[in-house]
């Protein structure tokens, strides 16, 4: 058994280990270096481990109240990890007919715990919710609500609803991905709700069952999710005294984590998780409602790494770069948001010195970088780096541009690995065309 070490200790699931003066970078029991000459690269691959982990973490959290979590699938819709977690009790927060798909293919059990957010459903998708019996329509405008009422007649079955309000709250992300404050397109206002919880409540195929909110994604303070939850408390009150059932608040997604260098994330997940469900547990207290979450990054973002190999050195002038085989197609958040993903080497060779690159992929986009001006130990063409905190937004936002397919999927547990999506093929991506 190689020696273990901690030089890196991102997540307990990805770590060095020591094989012949070599530190090999592993999940969980597998090294890395093995997965890439086995499946290829770039490679997504998840660890169960930390994904159970971190799903037990927060929902402990949450322990003193009723409460369900109802994983956020848009995060990584993969099935495997969807099976994986519905195992361990999480209900489902779905945005469109492809994702209540995946979670019917999961099981009829798993509909009965799904919410459906989003401000554009369709009629057919409603149809399809309402046969398929889920707990909750998020609803987010009085338009969505009429058609609503009509399609649950249509269908004969009353549909569930909860309206998701803009509480008005300021959470500190990027601006793409925030969407509390009134002038997002998210929710309906809080001045509104009182008049649309009675007009919902005079139709008679919706049945009034809660409120939702939600204020926006990679959120790391916890203070803005306790205001919106005072405010959804106060609402919650009030419409209760007016004779609503509320039975559910949605209190959302989006407790961040750390992507930077820092130590220890799993360690830390505990004590976030606990000031996080304290300050909505709080203001619900005297309540007596069912506290539903839909935490999508906080529980896959650091079970999942995006694997890669450096084609090129290059430098131009004073510039260097490492052209890596992924690109902005497979991972889109360093383009999209500028966002920081740490980067490391599969195989440390210790003693080798550093050196500023930029780390960017093939795509012809000057946008197609993971990394700028990063100080990285020495690289060699051929060398295996692995982009860190991948396990969210990575699969499910990536696309086909320049016409590459998309990685291949593995889903590691201890010595165990399973190709839970094979890599695309070419050939597969033309198919559709004629
Ligand atoms: N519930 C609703 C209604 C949402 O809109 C979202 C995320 C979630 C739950 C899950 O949030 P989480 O716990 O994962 O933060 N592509 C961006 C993130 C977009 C988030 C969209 N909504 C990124 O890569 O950072």
């Amino acid at each position: 058994m190689p020696k273990q070490t901690n030089l890196i200790v991102r997540s307990p699931a990805f770590l060095y280990r020591e094989a012949k003066k070599v530190f090999e970078l592993h999940c969980e029991q597998v090294p890395l270096a093995k997965l890439a000459a086995r499946f290829g690269t770039p490679a997504y691959v998840y660890s169960t481990q930390a994904a159970q982990f971190r799903f037990k973490a927060l929902d402990q959290a949450f322990d003193r109240v009723p409460h369900t979590l109802c994983y956020s699938v848009k995060a990584n819709s993969n099935l495997s990890l969807l099976r994986l977690l519905h195992k361990m009790g999480s209900g489902f927060d779905v945005v469109s007919g492809g994702e209540l798909e995946r979670v019917a293919q999961v099981g009829r059990r798993a509909l009965q715990n799904t919410v459906f957010s989003g401000v554009g459903k369709t009629a057919d998708e409603m149809d399809t919710a309402l046969r398929a019996g889920i707990l909750m329509f998020n609803l987010e405008s009085e338009s969505e609500m009429r058609l609503l009422a009509e399609r649950a007649h249509r269908v004969k079955k009353k549909a569930p609803v909860a309206f998701r309000v803009n509480p008005d709250v300021v959470a500190e992300t990027h601006p793409y991905i925030s969407t509390g404050l009134r002038e997002h397109k998210f929710g309906v206002p809080m001045a509104d709700a009182l008049r649309l919880y009675s007009a919902a409540a005079e139709q008679c195929w919706l049945e009034v069952r809660g409120i939702s909110v939600h204020i926006g994604s990679q959120i790391t303070s916890v203070q803005p999710f306790g205001e919106a939850m005072a405010r959804v408390a106060e609402l919650a009150r009030e419409l209760l005294n007016r004779g609503h059932a509320i039975r559910y608040i949605d209190s959302g997604g989006g407790l961040g984590i750390c992507y930077g260098n820092g130590q220890g994330v799993e360690q830390e997940l505990s004590v976030t998780a606990a000031a996080y469900a304290q300050a909505l547990i709080g203001p619900l207290r005297g309540l007596d409602v069912h506290l539903l979450l839909e935490p999508g990054r906080s529980i896959v973002g650091p079970a999942g790494v995006l694997l890669t190999r450096v084609l090129y050195l290059k430098k131009n002038g004073e510039k260097r770069f490492a052209v890596v085989d992924a690109a902005m197609n497979d991972l889109l958040r360093p383009s999209l948001y500028n966002a920081y993903h740490e980067i490391v080497p599969v195989e440390r060779r210790d003693g080798t010195g550093t050196a500023k690159v930029d780390i960017v992929g093939p795509i012809c986009e000057t946008g197609d970088f993971f990394a700028r001006d990063r100080k990285m130990p020495s690289l060699e063409e051929g060398d295996l780096l692995a982009i860190l905190d991948a396990g969210a937004y990575g699969m499910s936002l990536a696309s086909n541009y320049n016409s590459r397919p998309r990685p291949v999927e593995l889903l590691v547990q201890g010595k165990k690995v399973k190709v839970v999506r094979k890599r695309e093929s070419i050939k597969g991506l033309i198919a559709y065309e004629k």
